[in-house]
């Protein structure tokens, strides 16, 4: 099966090991099991005995009971163990969904830019993939209207990465209402990639799909949210019990379980969610902070304020291409950031900015000198 290069994934892997300040990550400011412990206040010693003395066999092949009780609490309203199912991280949960969902043949509407995985398994399946373009007018947020004329009876699946990487956009449950009733009109699935959910710059709860529309699909993990990436734990979540019937069908030929040790961490992680998330949002709104007060200081970038997640686009108006803009960056400062061009927006570069602030500012320095490079 033929597949499109992976542009993020590629352009991480090539330079994410070389670079001094990186801005191209996404999860917020990772926990090491130690830290982890300590933020949520849990004995070292009692935890780590629990975890040397677990037998280490398959997992419960579904996922273990009681850290799918604790994802269920994630929605509103919670949901049952019944409705979801874990993988190795959302990008095996994506990847498990559009395996099991998309046939040759169908037809898919992809809101992008996106994660490039929820656009290019589609086209490898054989699916006719319909784009539908965020774009800064339109506040990265989609357009109904356009979306409507890009379904018909023939569209199995509506793909949206909400919060979107890279824009950090974010629907709420008004902007979310009306690409439902287009999905409902053709009897569409949703497919929500969630894995920013949670991390938003407001206090207010961000519903997922999932609480609004019976045919929605939720995919979400431990990586960004929870800072637990290297657990490779993530999550599917659907009240379609038909579905979740084929989902497992197919993830016994992938899968058999995740970890045992995984699962007792990111239970332990979930039960203290609110200590996490409260960490968590600080850092991001701190640094969103940061990142404002620098592109406010800065007279060739300029940006759309992310609403939620960890990332942003931020546009320069120098005539270079983002894959050179981020080429020469990387050599001349060793400093990482994401061209534009892996989403299909020139003229842009991806900031990843829930990282240590001092990491940010002193990146963020090296960028200054760069612009100032160009200038000349
Ligand atoms: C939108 C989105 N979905 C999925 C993933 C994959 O996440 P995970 O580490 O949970 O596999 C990423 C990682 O960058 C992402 O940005």
């Amino acid at each position: 099966m033929k597949i499109s290069d992976f542009g993020v994934e590629q352009w991480m892997n090539k330079y994410e090991t070389k670079a001094k300040y990186n801005l191209g990550e996404t999860c917020v400011s990772p926990f090491s099991l130690h830290t982890l412990l300590e933020t949520v206040g849990v004995d070292e010693t009692q935890f780590m005995t629990k975890l040397l003395n677990k037998r280490l066999t398959y997992g419960a092949i579904e996922g273990a009971t009681e850290l799918k009780k604790e994802i269920a609490q994630l929605y509103r309203p919670a949901l049952t163990p019944g409705e979801i199912v874990t993988e190795h991280g959302a990008i095996g949960a994506n990847n498990l969904v559009l395996n099991t969902v998309v046939e040759p043949g169908d037809e898919v509407v992809v809101v992008t830019p996106t994660y490039q995985q929820l656009q290019s398994i589609p086209e490898a399946l054989g699916a006719t993939v319909k784009l539908l373009q965020l774009r800064p007018a339109n506040h990265y947020l989609p357009a109904v209207q356009e979306l409507k004329s890009l379904v018909n009876a023939k569209t199995k699946l509506i793909i949206l990465n909400n919060p979107d990487n890279p824009s950090g956009a974010l629907m709420m449950a008004d902007e979310l209402r009306p690409i439902i009733d287009v999905a409902r009109s053709v009897n569409a699935y949703v497919l929500s990639d969630e894995v920013y959910r949670h991390l938003t710059q407001t206090d207010t709860y961000s519903p997922s799909i999932i609480d609004l529309y019976e045919k929605g699909i939720s995919t979400s993990s431990f990586s960004k949210v929870f800072s637990l990436a290297g657990l490779r734990l993530g999550w599917i979540a659907t009240h379609d019990q038909g579905l979740m019937k084929q989902l497992l069908a197919h993830r016994d030929y992938a899968t058999i379980s995740c970890g045992v040790l995984d699962e007792m961490v990111g239970t332990l992680a979930l039960q203290h969610r609110e200590e996490i998330l409260k960490r968590n949002r600080q850092i991001i709104r701190q640094n969103l902070t940061i990142l404002e007060k620098w592109v406010n200081s800065e007279p060739h970038i300029s940006w759309l304020k992310p609403q939620a997640g960890t990332t942003t686009l931020l546009h320069y108006d120098f005539p270079l291409a983002s894959t050179e803009f981020c080429d020469r960056l990387m050599k001349e400062h060793q400093t990482l950031l994401v061209p534009g061009s892996c989403f299909d927006i020139e003229g842009t570069v991806r900031i990843g900015y829930a990282f240590e602030s001092e990491h940010l500012k002193a990146g963020l320095a090296q960028v200054s000198d760069f612009l100032k490079e160009l200038e000349n």
